[in-house]
C-alpha cells in the first residue's frame, strides 16, 4: 500500500489547485450572488485539460480514471462547490455514455465536447420523483426508428445549457425498473424545452433546470443499452458519481478549516488571539479529523472505482460521511468567525449554503444508507 501521489497526480493537483485560486475563488462570491453561471470559467477549464477529463482516448479526451477526478474536485470545490458542481454535473451526464453506451456512441456523444467546451447532463430525477428512482413518470413510446418521449424531469444540474441531456424515462408505468430506457437528448431537440430554477439556498453559480418534453423524437440509437437498462445504468453511474461529491465536500471542508485558522490567528479576545484558547483549537482539530479521513475515504472509493472492484458500498459511505463531516467544518467555521461569520463578507456563510446541497443531490444522505444498510444486509 502507498498513499504517495505519482508526479503526473501532484501536477494535477497543482494544476486544479492554480486554476482554483486564480480563475475561480476570486469570482465565486459575486457569481452566487448574480445566481449566473460563469461560462468563461467552463472554457478556461476546457484550455486546461479539467473539463470532461474522463472522456476516453478513443473518442478525443484524456480518459482520467475516477481517482484523478476527485484530486481535481477537492481543488476545484475549496474555491467555489456551485462552480465545481458545473464541471463535476458535466461527468455526470458523461458517465452513463461510458457504462451503457457502444464505442460508436461513445464518439458520437462525446468528441464533441473534446473539440469545444461544452457541458453534458444528467436526468433522472422528477418534479413527484426522486429517491424512488425506478417510479418515474417520463414515458417514451415506441414509433418504429425512435421513441416519442413525454414528462418533466426536475433539479437538473446544466440542464437546457448542456450539449445533450441522458434521460430516464419508462415504456411502461406498471413496468418499474425493468421498463426503464435511457436516451441521450440532443439540447436542439424539437419538443423539449427548460425552466431556470431560481432562488436556490447554495450552489448559486450552478444552472438547475426543469426540463419539459412534448413530444420529443428520439432516434433509437441514441438509446444506451437495451429496454430495460435505463434503472441499472443510472445506479452504476451514481455508484461513480457520489465519490466526487465526497470529494468536492473535502474540498469546502479544507476551506472552511482554512479560513477559520486565517481568521482565528488575526482575531483576539481577551487580551490574545483566539487561536490561544481550546474551544478554537478543539473546533480546528475537529475539522482536521473530518478532513483527513474523509479524504481516505473518497480515494478508497475512487481507487475501486478505477479498479473495476465493487464500489457501491464505498462511495455511498464516503457520499455520506464528506457531505455531513463538510457541514459540520462549515458550520463550526461561522461559529469560530462569530457575528462576522453570519455575514457575507466572509466566505464562511456561503460554505454552509453550498455543503447542504452535496447532502441531497446524487441521492439524499438517507439513501446512502439504505444502499450501505442493504449491502449489510444482502
Ligand atoms: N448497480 C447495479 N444494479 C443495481 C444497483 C446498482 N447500484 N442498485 C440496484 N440495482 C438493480 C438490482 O439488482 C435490481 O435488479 P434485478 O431486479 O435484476 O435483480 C434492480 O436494480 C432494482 O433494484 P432495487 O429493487 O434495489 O431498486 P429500488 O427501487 O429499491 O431502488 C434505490 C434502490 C437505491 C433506493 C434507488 O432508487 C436510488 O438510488 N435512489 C436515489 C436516486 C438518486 O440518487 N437520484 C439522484 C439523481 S442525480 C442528481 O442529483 C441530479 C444532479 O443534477 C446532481
Amino acid at each position: 500500500m502507498d498513499f504517495t501521489l505519482n508526479d503526473e497526480q501532484r501536477q494535477l493537483q497543482q494544476l486544479a489547485r492554480d486554476f482554483a485560486r486564480r480563475e475561480i475563488t476570486p469570482i465565486a462570491a459575486e457569481y452566487d450572488r448574480k445566481e449566473e453561471l460563469p461560462w468563461q470559467v467552463v472554457e478556461k477549464a476546457f484550455e486546461v485539460g479539467l473539463l470532461n477529463p474522463s472522456i476516453p482516448e478513443h473518442a478525443g479526451g484524456l480518459g482520467l480514471g475516477m481517482f484523478d477526478e476527485c484530486l481535481i474536485g477537492e481543488e476545484l470545490a475549496y474555491g467555489c462547490m456551485g462552480i465545481y458542481t458545473v464541471l463535476m454535473a458535466s461527468e455526470l451526464g458523461i458517465a452513463p455514455i461510458l457504462i451503457g453506451g457502444t464505442e460508436e456512441q461513445q464518439a458520437r456523444f462525446l468528441a464533441p465536447l473534446t473539440e469545444k467546451a461544452g457541458l453534458a447532463a444528467f436526468a433522472l430525477s422528477e418534479p413527484g420523483n426522486g429517491s424512488d428512482a425506478a417510479g418515474m413518470a417520463t414515458v417514451a413510446r415506441d414509433d418504429g426508428d425512435a421513441w416519442i418521449l413525454n414528462g418533466a424531469k426536475m433539479w437538473i444540474s446544466n440542464g437546457g445549457l448542456a450539449e445533450f441531456n441522458v434521460v430516464f424515462a419508462t415504456t411502461d408505468r406498471q413496468g418499474g425498473h425493468k421498463a426503464t430506457v435511457a436516451l441521450v437528448v440532443p439540447k436542439d431537440a424539437p419538443g423539449f424545452s427548460h425552466n431556470k430554477i431560481k432562488h436556490k439556498m447554495g450552489q448559486r453559480a450552478s444552472l438547475t433546470s426543469e426540463l419539459v418534453f412534448e413530444d420529443v423524437r428520439v432516434p433509437k440509437e441514441n438509446q444506451l443499452g437495451g429496454l430495460g437498462d435505463g434503472f441499472k445504468i443510472a445506479m452504476k453511474t451514481l455508484d461513480k458519481t457520489r465519490v466526487p461529491v465526497a470529494a468536492g465536500s473535502v474540498g469546502i471542508a479544507r476551506r472552511a478549516m482554512e479560513e477559520s485558522i486565517k481568521y482565528a490567528k488575526e482575531r483576539e479576545a481577551f487580551g490574545r488571539p483566539i487561536t490561544e484558547f481550546q474551544a478554537i483549537q478543539f473546533k480546528l482539530a475537529e475539522m482536521a479529523m473530518g478532513i483527513e479521513t474523509g479524504r481516505l475515504m473518497y480515494q478508497k472509493a475512487a481507487w475501486l472505482v478505477d479498479q473495476g472492484l465493487p464500489h457501491g458500498f464505498e462511495s455511498a459511505i464516503a457520499k455520506a460521511y464528506c457531505s455531513e463531516m463538510g457541514f459540520s467544518a462549515a458550520n463550526e467555521a461561522i461559529q469560530v468567525h462569530g457575528g462576522y461569520g453570519y455575514v457575507g463578507e466572509y466566505p464562511v456563510e456561503k460554505l454552509l449554503r453550498d455543503v447542504k446541497l452535496n447532502m441531497i443531490y446524487e441521492g439524499t444522505n438517507e439513501i446512502q444508507r439504505v444502499v450501505i444498510a442493504r449491502s449489510l444486509l444482502k
